[in-house]
């Protein structure tokens, strides 16, 4: 079967059209991702330091019909005609809802005017759906080379039950996988998301937006020690996280360094104050700190739920050495458990991820859908 997917949860415009060939007793199909377009809106956001939502919205709803475009183009389908697709699936929550409703109402049009059944998909199962995609992307193979060692093996199949970290610029979360479907979540982020962290302690360096990929490349050569910085809720009781006073500890320590009174705020001449040297070792160690916190914890709910797999999702899981520390533990803690990550490329949002996840809730999708489908903003995984 084949899905055209749309997705406009945050800041990216994305369109995908991913064939799914089902495999003879297997639950798991195989996918091809015919075309993935994304469209990104860092330029337009830049300035802020974070995704504004009415801007966002507008990028959107000009981007969405050349984006459409581009993925029946790169997909070999026509522009023009009505495409050979099975099956319309649109992200409609969680996320921003201004921005998701575009997207929503994309979907809906295209449905009743093609009379190709809708289905509206949850953006977090999106992201966990991205692990059963495929691993090699335009001649990449995206394993992170410890892993990649032995032990941890990238290329088994995924094994229930599993625990997937999903770590995005909006969410953090242990979520129990005890089957296609079927999610438990088991804790979440009690304040900033572990993606924000990112995002607010490289606003905080001078660094540009989004923070997560500027601080991996600033931290770089840098001294994970250098700074001490706190590890909260590590050891806390449950699977909760927080990351807020982690950023402030950052901001604290950064201060300190340049002599500012800790109650003054940081302006632009402090900020070109900040040694390439410091930057390094605070990036470094912050990224150390918010890797020890996540590896930690989701050990801890494998080794308690016996999980098979072990799987990373979100923008988050694009970071280098949270893959590849993850990969070193669970190799040494536990080695006969199935670890998966996504291409870095479909870490980030996309929309294969969604036609992935699409695929699952094939059941649901329907040729009325388009009367009723709403955006929902505050959306939990269930
Ligand atoms: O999943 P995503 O693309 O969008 C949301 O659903 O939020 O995640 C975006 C988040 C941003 O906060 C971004 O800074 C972070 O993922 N991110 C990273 C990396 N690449 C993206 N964080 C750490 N390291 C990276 N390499
Ligand atoms: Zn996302």
């Amino acid at each position: 079967m084949r899905i055209l997917a749309i997705e406009t949860s945050c800041d990216d415009t994305c369109v995908a059209l991913v064939r799914a060939r089902e495999r003879s007793g297997r639950k798991m199909p195989c996918f091809l991702i015919l075309s993935n377009v994304v469209s990104s809106q860092t330029k337009i956001h830049e300035e802020y330091g974070g995704v504004v939502p009415s801007l966002a919205k507008r990028a959107h709803q000009e981007n969405l019909l050349p984006v459409l475009k581009e993925a029946l183009r790169k997909a070999g389908m026509s522009e023009v005609k009505k495409p050979k697709v099975d099956l319309i699936a649109v992200t409609y929550g969680p996320g921003l809802e201004p921005a998701l409703w575009t997207g929503v109402n994309f979907a809906r049009a295209l449905s009743y005017w093609w009379e190709i059944p809708l289905l509206g998909v949850d953006h977090m199962e999106g992201h966990i759906a991205a692990n059963f995609l495929p691993q090699k992307i335009d001649g990449i193979t995206n394993y992170s080379p410890r892993s990649r060692e032995g032990g941890a093996g990238q290329l088994s199949i995924t094994k229930f039950p599993a625990i997937c970290l999903a770590v995005s610029g909006g969410h953090t979360q242990l979520i129990l996988v005890k089957d296609i479907l079927r999610y438990k979540l088991l804790g979440e982020t009690v304040d900033d998301a572990a993606g924000e962290g990112f995002d607010k302690v490289a606003r905080l360096l001078g660094l540009g937006f989004p923070g997560g990929p500027e601080i991996a490349k600033a931290a770089k050569g840098g001294d994970p020690k250098a700074f001490a910085f706190p590890r909260p809720m590590a050891h806390s009781n449950d699977y909760n996280f927080s990351f807020s006073g982690l950023k402030t500890a950052v901001l604290y320590g950064v201060k300190k360094k340049l002599g500012i009174e800790m109650n003054a705020k940081i302006n632009e001449s402090d900020l070109k104050k900040i040694s390439k040297n410091l930057r390094r070792d605070v990036a470094a160690s912050f990224q150390q700190a918010v890797v020890d916190v996540l590896v930690k914890k989701t050990i801890r709910a494998a080794k308690e739920y016996n999980a098979e797999t072990i799987m990373l999702a979100g923008g988050v899981a694009a970071n280098q050495e949270l893959r590849e520390q993850l990969g070193a533990v669970i190799k040494k803690e536990l080695p006969y458990t199935v670890y998966k990550i996504p291409h870095t490329s479909l870490a980030t949002d996309n929309a294969a991820m969604i036609a992935a996840a699409a695929y699952f809730h094939r059941d649901k999708a329907s040729l009325t859908r388009y009367k009723t489908l709403k955006a929902s903003g505050n959306l939990k995984i269930h």
